[in-house]
C-alpha cells in the first residue's frame, strides 16, 4: 500500500507526537497531520516540535466527527487520543473518559470507513481484568515481585500475560473504555473490511511525556528525583516491589512503522506490545536507577494500602508479535531513564511543568 497521508489523533500527546515525527522521518513524502484538543497539560509544548518536523497540527476533538473530517482524505489513522489515567472516572465522573476513549475511537473508525482507510489503535494492557492479575502466583524477591512459573490462569506464565488471558471480570473504568473500543473496532474490521491493528501496550516511556502521579510513571519518578518532589511507594505493603514492563517510545514507533508497511499481517486479533520480562522494573529498582542517573538520593515515603485498580506485577508476554514479525523491544530501562534525563535537562519548559 502506498501511503500518502496519515492522521494521528491525540497527535500532540506523548505517544502521538513521537509517532508523528517518526513517520515523517521514516516514510519520505508522507503527509502527516496531528489532531488534538490539548486536553493534556504539556501537550501544547509538543506543537513546536510537530511544526519543525513538518507535521500539520489540527486543533480538534475526537468527540466531534466534523473535527476529524478537517483532516481531509487519509490512507491511515493512528488513534492515540485518550484520557489515559487508570484512576480516571473513579470519582464517578466518567463522561469525558467514555466520550473520548470509546466514542472518540468509534468516530475515528467511522472516518476510516468513509475514507476506506486503515487504523492503528493504541490500546492498553489495562484491558486485562484485575482480579486474576492480583491473585497471580508471585514470589517476593529482595527488590521486586517475580511471577512464578506455575500459574492457575490461561495466558499467564513467568513470561507475563499473553493475548490468551481470560477477559471476564472488571478492569477499571479506563480499561473498560479501551476494551469496549477494541470490541467496536473488531466489528468495524469484520463488517466493513477495514484493516484495524490493535496494540495492547504495557507502560510506554520516554522523552516528551508529561508524567504525573497517575500516568507516566518513568518521567514522574525521574523528575521528582531531579527536582526533589516528594515520592512514596503506594500499595502492596508500601515496599515499592510492584513491577511493570516498560517500552521505550522509539521501540513502539519502530513497531508502528512495521505495521504500516504490511497492515494486512497485523489486521487480525490483538497484539501485546511492551518491554516484556527483560525490560521490566520495580519502583524500588527505578529509584536506584533514577538516583544513579541524577546523582540524587531521595527519601521515599510509604503507604501500605493498595489503591483502586492496582496490580502487583504486569509483564507483557510479547511472544505472539515476535513470532509474527520478529519485533521485540530492545531499549533497556536504563536507556529510557537516561533519554528522559537528557531531554528534561535541556528543556526548560518541561522542567517548569514537572517541577511540581
Ligand atoms: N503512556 C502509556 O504508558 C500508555 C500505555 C498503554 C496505552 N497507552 C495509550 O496510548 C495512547 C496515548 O497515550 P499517551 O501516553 O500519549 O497520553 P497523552 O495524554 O500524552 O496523549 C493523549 C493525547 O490525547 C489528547 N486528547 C485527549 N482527549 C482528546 C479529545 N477528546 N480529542 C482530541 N484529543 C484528545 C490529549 O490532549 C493528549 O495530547 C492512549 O490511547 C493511551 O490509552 C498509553
Amino acid at each position: 500500500m502506498h501511503l500518502k497521508k496519515i492522521l494521528i489523533t491525540g497527535g500532540a500527546g506523548f505517544v502521538g507526537s513521537n509517532i508523528a515525527i517518526a513517520l515523517k522521518r521514516h516514510f519520505s513524502g508522507l503527509e502527516v497531520a496531528a489532531l488534538d484538543n490539548l486536553y493534556r497539560k504539556g501537550s501544547e509544548l509538543n506543537l513546536p516540535r510537530l511544526s519543525e518536523n513538518g507535521v500539520k497540527f489540527i486543533r480538534g476533538d475526537v468527540r466531534n466527527p466534523q473535527d476529524i473530517a478537517l483532516s481531509g482524505k487519509i490512507d491511515f489513522l493512528i488513534e492515540c487520543s485518550a484520557e489515559p489515567s487508570v484512576l480516571a472516572g473513579k470519582d464517578g465522573d466518567t463522561d469525558y473518559l467514555v466520550q473520548t476513549n470509546l466514542y472518540g475511537a468509534v468516530n475515528c473508525a467511522e472516518y476510516c470507513r468513509k475514507n476506506n482507510a486503515g487504523m492503528v489503535f493504541l490500546s492498553t494492557s489495562r484491558v486485562y481484568p484485575i482480579k486474576p492479575l492480583v491473585n497471580c502466583n508471585f514470589a517476593e524477591k529482595p527488590t521486586r515481585f517475580k511471577l512464578s512459573d506455575k500459574q492457575e490462569v490461561a495466558g499467564l506464565c513467568s513470561e507475563g500475560v499473553s493475548e490468551d488471558f481470560p477477559m471476564q471480570g472488571a478492569r477499571s473504568i479506563y480499561g473498560a473504555t479501551k476494551y469496549a473500543a477494541e470490541i467496536m473496532l473488531e466489528e468495524y474490521r469484520q463488517t466493513f473490511s477495514i484493516p484495524v491493528v490493535i496494540n495492547r501496550c504495557g507502560v510506554i516511556a520516554g522523552p516528551w511525556q508529561f508524567g504525573k502521579v497517575d500516568q507516566g510513571i518513568a518521567v514522574f519518578w525521574l523528575a521528582s528525583h531531579m527536582f526533589g518532589n516528594p515520592l512514596k511507594y503506594i500499595g502492596f505493603g508500601g515496599t515499592g516491589k510492584q513491577v511493570r514492563d516498560m517500552m521505550h517510545i522509539d521501540d513502539l514507533t519502530g513497531l508502528v512503522c512495521l505495521q504500516l508497511k504490511e497492515p494486512a499481517k497485523f489486521a487480525n486479533g490483538v497484539w501485546n506490545a511492551g518491554g516484556g520480562r527483560e525490560i521490566s522494573v520495580s519502583l524500588l529498582e527505578l529509584t536506584e536507577i533514577c538516583g544513579r542517573i541524577t546523582g540524587k538520593k531521595l527519601p521515599i515515603g510509604s503507604e501500605p494500602e493498595t489503591r483502586y485498580a492496582d496490580i502487583p506485577v504486569y509483564i507483557s508476554d510479547t511472544g505472539k508479535i515476535k513470532t509474527c514479525c520478529g519485533w521485540k523491544a530492545e531499549l533497556t530501562v536504563e536507556k529510557i531513564i537516561e533519554d528522559i534525563y537528557i531531554w528534561l535537562k535541556d528543556t526548560p519548559a518541561a522542567q517548569k511543568l514537572l517541577k511540581g
